[in-house]
């Protein structure tokens, strides 16, 4: 057997293996699995990928450079993914997407100025040739700046409000029709002017496209990305008459559309609007609406309140995981069991700063599975509940979503706190959440604030039994 066919079966397994991955990812407890297999494929597609270097025309430097690339590549990812924190989890995803991006602009652009014109002439190729170059730099360049702003946003370095420039539908539209127009073009006539010119618009595009995201759908926009992120490199594939990168990009870019299209679901937002670079959403009023004074409680009050109270319901946010309190709120939940009382966690689907973030930080803290409920498993409950505990949660308790259609975040669905007979919050201020909407739930009769870092006050009140 050729090398050149040994790769192709490589390759056919290491498409196998990636789906294997996908499967084994979608359920926690064959995740490890799943990752495994993920592993397995890219190992056997970077060495078949050698392989067949090495049997072409592969010079000594260029394969050290590939090899080179290889072992910085991979001690960087590692040194990485063991530092990064769980909530920093969405920011490196991020972050790895504008690489994705990047790598196809860059193999769309070799592929133009490094084209083979005389053999892709005689097979009457060059229009098919132009207009993969063209696409896979457009879709790699959008990709590359939308995930630069989604890095900004989610760890903070920018502001994660939406930005509304004046027509901002037109420019989005508009720079979608200069797109089909120029690739029309560029077909016909391959000039390096239009290339420059689509990769200026795209970069441009993919900036407004996730500037114009507000806070509250980030996590459908990092999603979004992934999304782009695969067809981007099913767009390489075809420009590098690589079918494994074919196949791998088409898994990523229709599995990323669709977790995109469910979590647009989940939060009731229009699949159409999100990707279509906040359609439609107008900026939300500001936030100096004056919902009068907030109450404030102490830890002993609060251990008072849990110790008469029959039913428990905590909700935990971002907050619980930057405070790391998941061990203490465990041990909180053990001692009011111990006591009798009936206690549950209402888990929303976007609560923390990626999917199952609050679930993963549980069954770390050995929480028993079957009193975490999902938020339409518990909403109904909150009505006959004696005391919540929103412990680090802000948006994902919000009333406005429910009650003020002007809010940025109107319409997405919420864990109904407020209409337990008390709920404390665990925050350190009265600062907003990631979307960056104001809180009534804060002001509420039934509302009281237990200020300071979640962790400590958690503590405080286990003392206090
Ligand atoms: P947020 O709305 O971000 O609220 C977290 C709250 O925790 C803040 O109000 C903060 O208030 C408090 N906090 C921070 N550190 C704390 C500490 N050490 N001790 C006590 N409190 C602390 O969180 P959420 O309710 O979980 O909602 C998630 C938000 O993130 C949503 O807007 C969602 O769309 C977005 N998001 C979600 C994802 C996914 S997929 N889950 C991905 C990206 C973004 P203080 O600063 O006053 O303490």
């Amino acid at each position: 057997m050729t090398i050149e066919k040994a790769a192709q079966a490589a390759y056919l397994v290491a498409a196998l293996l990636f789906i294997l991955a996908l499967a084994g990812l979608s359920r926690h407890e064959s995740a490890k699995l799943g990752n495994t297999f993920g592993i397995g494929g890219m190992a056997l597609a970077l060495l078949a990928t050698i392989a067949l270097a090495i049997d072409g025309d592969l010079s000594g430097t260029a394969l050290a450079l590939m090899l080179a690339a290889i072992a910085i590549g991979a001690t960087i990812g590692l040194y990485r993914a063991g530092k990064v924190e769980m909530t920093g989890m969405p920011e490196l995803i991020a972050l790895l997407h504008s690489f994705v991006g990047l790598a196809a602009v860059l193999v769309g652009w070799n592929g133009y100025l490094h084209a083979d014109t005389a053999t892709l002439d005689a097979q009457g190729l060059v229009g098919i040739h132009s207009a993969e170059v063209f696409i896979g730099v457009f879709i790699g360049a959008v990709t590359f700046t939308g995930s630069i702003v989604a890095f900004l946003k989610l760890s903070a370095r920018i502001n994660s409000r939406p930005l509304v420039l004046p027509g901002k539908n037109l420019l989005n539209v508009g720079a979608l029709v200069a797109f089909v127009l120029l690739t029309v073009w560029f077909v016909i006539d391959p000039r390096l002017w239009l290339l420059i010119a689509v990769t200026a618009v795209a970069l441009a595009l993919g900036w407004h496209l996730v500037a114009s995201i507000g806070g509250g759908d980030m996590p459908v926009v990092v999603s979004m990305l992934n999304s782009y992120s695969g067809w981007a490199a099913a767009a390489s594939g075809f420009l590098l008459s690589n079918d494994l990168l074919i196949v791998t990009g088409a898994l990523v870019g229709s599995s990323g559309a669709y977790l995109s299209y469910i979590m647009c679901k989940a939060m009731n937002r229009s699949f159409l609007s999100v990707i279509a670079g906040g359609f439609g959403i107008e900026a939300g009023p500001s936030s100096d609406t004056d919902y009068g004074e907030h109450r404030e409680i102490q830890a002993d009050a609060v251990a008072k309140i849990l110790s008469t109270a029959q039913s428990v319901i905590i909700t935990p946010g971002y907050g619980m995981a930057v405070a790391q309190a998941q061990y203490g709120v465990a041990e909180l939940t053990r001692k009011l069991r111990e006591r009798g009382v009936d206690v549950k966690f209402g888990i929303h689907p976007v609560a923390g700063r990626l999917p199952g973030h609050m679930n993963v930080l549980l069954a770390e803290a050995k929480v028993p599975y079957d009193v975490v409920l999902e938020m339409d498993e518990i909403n109904d409950d909150f009505a006959r509940t004696s005391v919540v505990l929103v412990i680090g949660a802000n948006d994902t308790v919000n009333p406005a979503a429910t009650d003020d259609p002007s809010s940025p975040i109107a319409g997405m669905p919420v864990l109904k706190v407020w209409e337990a007979a008390e709920v404390i919050i665990f925050k350190r201020s009265m600062a907003s959440g990631y979307a960056g909407v104001q809180n009534p739930l804060f002001f509420r009769e039934n509302s009281a604030m237990l200020f300071g870092d979640a962790k400590e006050r958690v503590n405080d009140i286990l003392r206090s039994f």
